[in-house]
């Protein structure tokens, strides 16, 4: 049996037009599973994580966790949050500042009444794990931005809950500390085997976390997947565009000869004849930069003019134009010779790039589907 239920789960606000927040919503989480739900501002992440939390109360639908049913439409059951046993943590860290760490750690304990000397050490082993013990008792503004977040997090674990929610909270980190606790995160989860569902628009932050990766758009889930899945075999263009591979080229085959933005691509054929126009999806990492096709034999390449070069440190980020498309190039300068170093705009290069890294789509829409997982086969020279 799933650890966490969640079936036809709907949700809409009033308004003029109303709006329909989430769609429909299927999906079961196993114990000590950590999902998150990755997608662009408004498609629906936080009111999901509010009806699980029971902040929020959907139309229809139903949610439960094992044998207990949490919310039932139907059968007009709705558990107020305090009888769900869930953790939380905010993107503004919601610490009382009245109270000192030690208080606030504490808090969801008084609320579900375990008390004295078997509170005192839940909280000491809480804060042991987030490294704060040596900050019990201070008050959160004497605290870094860091600190505080970990604070939260030993709040949200203090009562062994069934499930934590996480609602973007790395987003006011900078970006180093984000990636500190993004670490801490992954090792606490490791260890403990919490059940999570956490929420975020970055796609590096939800392939580091996830065991499961549910990519939301408009209040669906477009693909649900492990982080490998969704990273190699985006669904639909727009998991694609969301996952990273950020470079669009709608395609044209005519005669056999394929063309991007008028200009002809060699070494690619189409294992399957069924589409005569199609949009490749590629990453910037898996694009290469030369100064003549014979550089990249057995890839497949086109010829375009370069826009900019930036300097990355370890890379460079080249735009190319081909046709009236821009690309984006972010090729390694450690390997890189002397020629890529001088790139700059107005020169000629040919792009390239293995077949194998791009994915190809129908031209329909930005919801069109994978044509198949591995269409492309470059021609031999
Ligand atoms: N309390 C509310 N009243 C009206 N509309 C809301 C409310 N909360 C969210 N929405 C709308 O529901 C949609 C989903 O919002 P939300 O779940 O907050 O998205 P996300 O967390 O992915 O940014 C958005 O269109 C948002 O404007
Ligand atoms: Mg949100």
């Amino acid at each position: 049996m799933s650890h966490i239920l969640v079936k036809g789960l709907h949700k809409q606000f009033a308004g003029k037009p109303p709006t329909t927040a989430i769609d429909d919503l299927d999906f079961a989480i196993e114990a000590g599973e950590f999902i998150v739900l990755l997608g662009p501002s408004g498609c629906g992440k936080t009111t999901t994580l509010r009806c699980l939390a029971g902040l929020e109360t959907a139309g229809s639908g139903a949610i439960s966790l094992g044998g207990t049913t949490w919310f039932d439409s139907s059968r007009r059951i709705a558990l107020p949050p305090e009888k769900r046993n869930i953790g939380m943590v905010f993107q503004s860290y919601a610490l009382w500042p009245h109270l000192t760490v030690r208080k606030n750690i504490g808090y969801p304990l008084q609320a579900r009444g375990t008390k004295g000397p078997e509170a005192a050490k839940r909280v000491e082993e809480a804060a042991a794990l987030v490294d704060c013990a040596t900050l019990l008792d201070r008050y959160p503004a004497q605290l870094s931005g860091g600190q505080q977040q970990r604070v939260s997090l030993a709040r949200s674990l203090v009562s062994r809950p069934d499930l934590i929610l996480f609602d973007e909270p790395l987003s006011n980190l900078d970006a180093k500390l984000r990636d500190d606790v993004r670490a801490h995160l992954h090792e606490l989860h490791a260890r403990l085997k919490f059940t999570a569902v956490f929420v975020t628009h970055d796609q590096s932050e939800a392939l580091a976390l996830a065991d499961r990766v549910a990519v939301m758009r408009a209040g669906r889930f477009e693909q649900i997947g492990t982080p490998f899945d969704v990273f190699e075999r985006p669904a639909t263009e727009y998991v694609a565009d969301f996952i990273g591979l950020s470079n669009r080229l709608p395609a044209a085959r005519i005669d056999g000869v394929t063309r991007v933005s008028g200009v002809e691509v060699e070494g690619l054929v189409l294992a399957s004849a069924q589409h005569d126009e199609f949009v490749l999806r590629i990453r910037p990492e898996d694009l290469r930069l030369a100064p003549d096709r014979g550089s990249l034999s057995g890839l497949t390449t086109v010829a375009g003019t370069v826009i900019d070069s930036v300097f990355g440190g370890r890379h460079l980020d080249v735009y190319v134009a081909v046709g009236g498309l821009r690309l984006h190039a972010r090729i390694e300068a450690r390997t890189t010779d002397d020629w890529a170093r001088a790139l700059r705009g107005g020169e000629p290069v040919v792009v390239g790039f293995c077949p194998d890294f791009a994915r190809a789509y129908g031209l329909e829409n930005e919801g069109s589907r994978l044509i198949t997982v591995q269409p492309l086969v470059a021609t031999k020279d």
